[in-house]
């Protein structure tokens, strides 16, 4: 794969130490007027015991939606409308599942939507219909999403204590609100994982789900290390082409969809069993062989600036062969809870245009925030720890992806980039596969 990425306007290393006294709380970087505006809402978020997840369907023109309720509750229901005030609905089925503390899981895939068009849903809430809510399904054509990761509500202390909870949520919904701002139409948001601290906490959950912006807008997520040992996350995200997976964690499998030209593949990065990884790469491009973009989300990250460049990392030796072997333009982290960009890598290289651009969001609530190492390996072209969430806006294009990351309390603009695409396809086989292990094992000693 041939790929040359432009820097527009680079900040190449920032590693800006800012005094955490400008801060009311360690982790938190918001000010206290918005932490006193936000917590009246905090017994409101948590009384709405089936708040509702949107997330990508399989491709354009497929939403799916996923929420929880007692399970009592004998018939779930779902309509959808092109009306506000829900006239000619059309019904669609609700597939429900047990789930944990003796609730019942709903999950339901609306096909056949158009884009460009506003439609409204509406679901049964223990028998009585929830308040309509509003979806724009947004054009595949140079559309944007949003990259965040590790909410990880709860992270910032004792997650027992409401105040610790409260303040992480509140961080996000400020995250939230911040980027849509900015992006109103933008056509989804992926979070790179550890959405929650605690992978069953249905209190953290609905927390996490709290934005009300989130009716609205879909949002991909991806298993952390700190979702994976529940069985909360497949219960409360809908995710399509789910791939049978011979190691799969409690949490789930890796998953697929396109949007437009460009096929997101979602990895499980917690199953280190790498026929599995290669088994969603695999489904995945065979299901869609020819869309001009391959974009990966992962939540540990082969080329975290905390690594070096010889670091002996299973995910950079494993799992970052297969994506040069795949193809892959561009892979989102997180799990570092600082941001960083990379060059194009292959084997374990840095490449002049060949490879996959690796970016690493950090904390997307504030709840907690990793220190940078002294210095950065060669491969770190962007690095951000301030103690400040930040977001990335992907558009993608037929030229290129264009890369833009902000910082939440002021707006600014601290890195941006833009990776655009030369590539041949590689005829991937299990030789190939070798080669590139073994390419990415020498680069490391
Ligand atoms: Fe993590």
């Amino acid at each position: 794969m041939k790929k040359t990425i432009k820097t527009i306007s680079v900040i190449l290393i920032i590693t800006l130490i800012m005094s955490i006294t400008a801060f009311a709380e360690p982790g938190f970087a918001y000010k206290d007027e918005v932490l006193t505006e936000f917590s009246p809402r905090w017994s409101q978020i948590q009384a709405d015991d089936t708040v509702i997840s949107v997330t990508p369907g399989a491709t354009v023109g497929e939403l799916r939606f996923a929420w929880l309720s007692s399970s009592t509750d004998s018939n779930p229901a779902f309509k959808v409308s092109e009306n506000s005030d829900m006239s000619d609905a059309e019904e669609f089925e609700v597939v429900t599942a047990d789930a944990i503390e003796n609730l019942k899981s709903n999950k339901v895939t609306v096909t056949g939507l158009e884009q460009g068009k506003t439609y409204y849903y509406s679901y049964t809430e223990n028998g009585v219909w929830s308040e309509v809510q509003p979806l724009t399904v947004q054009s595949a054509d140079n559309f944007t999403v949003l990259y965040v990761s590790d909410a990880q509500i709860g992270r910032s202390g004792d997650e027992t204590l409401e105040e610790i909870l409260i303040r992480d949520t509140c961080g996000w919904n400020y995250t939230v609100d911040k980027m849509l701002t900015a992006y109103p139409n933008a056509a989804f948001a992926i979070s790179g994982g550890d959405q929650f601290q605690s992978p069953d906490s249905l209190v953290q959950m609905k927390a996490y789900l709290s934005p009300e912006a989130l009716r609205s807008l879909p949002v991909a997520n991806t298993i952390g290390n700190h979702d994976d040992d529940s069985t909360l996350y497949g219960e409360i995200f809908n995710n399509p082409n789910e791939v049978d997976e011979l190691m799969p964690s409690e949490a789930g499998t890796g998953y697929y969809y396109t949007y437009g030209d460009v096929l997101f593949i979602t990895i499980n990065s917690n199953n280190n069993f790498m026929l599995d990884t290669a088994k969603v790469l695999r489904e995945a491009t065979k299901a869609y062989p020819d869309t001009k973009w391959r974009v990966v989300t992962m939540h540990h990250n082969p080329y975290s600036a905390s690594l070096s460049d010889d670091d002996f990392s299973e995910e950079r030796l494993f799992f970052s062969s297969l994506y040069d072997l795949y193809d892959i333009d561009l892979c989102l982290s997180g799990h570092d809870h600082f941001y960083s960009r990379t060059d194009t890598m292959y084997a374990g290289k840095i490449t002049d245009g060949e490879g996959t651009v690796y970016v690493q969001s950090s904390s997307a609530s504030g709840s907690n925030y990793d220190p940078l190492p002294e210095s950065t390996a060669s491969f770190t072209v962007s690095a951000f720890d301030v103690r400040v969430p930040t977001y990335t806006a992907f558009t993608f294009n037929d030229d290129a992806i264009v890369g833009t990351t902000y910082r939440t309390d002021t707006n600014e603009i601290i890195d941006s980039f833009e990776i655009t695409d030369n590539t041949t396809d590689s005829d991937v086989n299990f030789f190939t596969a070798i080669i590139s292990f073994f390419k990415t094992l020498f680069s490391m000693i």
